[in-house]
């Protein structure tokens, strides 16, 4: 199966304990040697959002902050790449088609982010969309797709499934109240919309989460389900 993890920095380095990312790889490289296709998109976490609150703070406008958020996941990018060592390819890919050719060498891609005023939720989508992944992981610090934001709302509720469709309703109607935490971002929702690729939003605390939904297909989260 091709597959395309997407690893939030908060869950692959809210910290940046070694273990943790070594943990992520070896959940990688598990699901490589069962014979999957894989591509990685990693996230910029904390350390993004505290780079990009002292740029705010020194005045840097959003697509300034964007670049700023951009490099820190293609740093969170080069950790994972120095704990999957030489599965890996050697620098996270700065564009689709670097992504796509790692594959083709075989080889696992890393991404970070590509172009301001987006997040690495859009871009996972995009890079599932491009590469025909069969499945696309998300492996977040919010265990699935919610009908309010889970943060905010104690009656929050956790869809099992829903439809494509129904997810970009959901997201535009979270992503409407200011600061709230979406699983996805509504880019990455309509992407997901348009390509029909089979999605699952996961709680990516503990990466052996990952492996088992992709072998198993055992999670707990959200599963979206292409349209009809
Ligand atoms: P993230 O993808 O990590 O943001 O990108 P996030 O989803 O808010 O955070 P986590 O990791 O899931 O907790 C960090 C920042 O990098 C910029 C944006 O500013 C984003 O907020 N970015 C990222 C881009 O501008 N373009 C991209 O393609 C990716």
């Amino acid at each position: 199966m091709k597959v395309v993890v997407s690893i939030g920095g908060s869950v692959l380095a809210p910290d940046l304990d070694a273990d943790r990312v070594a943990d992520y790889a070896d959940a990688i490289q598990s699901l490589d040697a069962q014979g999957h296709t894989l591509g990685t998109v990693v996230g910029g976490g904390p350390t993004a959002r505290d780079y990009i609150g002292s740029a705010r703070d020194l005045g840097a406008n959003e697509i300034e902050l964007d670049q700023l958020g951009i490099a820190v996941t293609r740093l969170n990018g080069r950790l994972l790449i120095a704990a999957l060592d030489d599965r890996a390819a050697p620098t996270p890919a700065e564009s689709y088609d670097e992504g796509r050719e790692a594959i083709r060498r075989g080889d696992i891609p890393v991404l970070g982010g590509i172009v301001a005023a987006q997040t690495t939720d859009a871009v996972a989508a995009a890079f599932a969309e491009y590469v025909g992944a069969d499945l696309l992981v998300y492996a977040t610090s919010v265990p699935g797709v919610y009908d309010a934001d889970p943060n905010e709302d104690d009656d929050a509720t956790r869809f099992d499934e829903l439809g494509a469709d129904e997810l970009v309703d959901v997201i535009a109607d979270i992503e409407m109240d200011a600061g709230s935490s979406a699983p996805v971002d509504l880019l990455a929702a309509k992407i997901i919309q348009r390509s029909g690729i089979r999605t699952i939003v996961l709680d990516g605390t503990d990466p052996e989460r990952v492996v088992r939904a992709v072998e198993d297909g055992e999670y707990e989260g959200s599963e979206i389900l292409p349209e009809a």
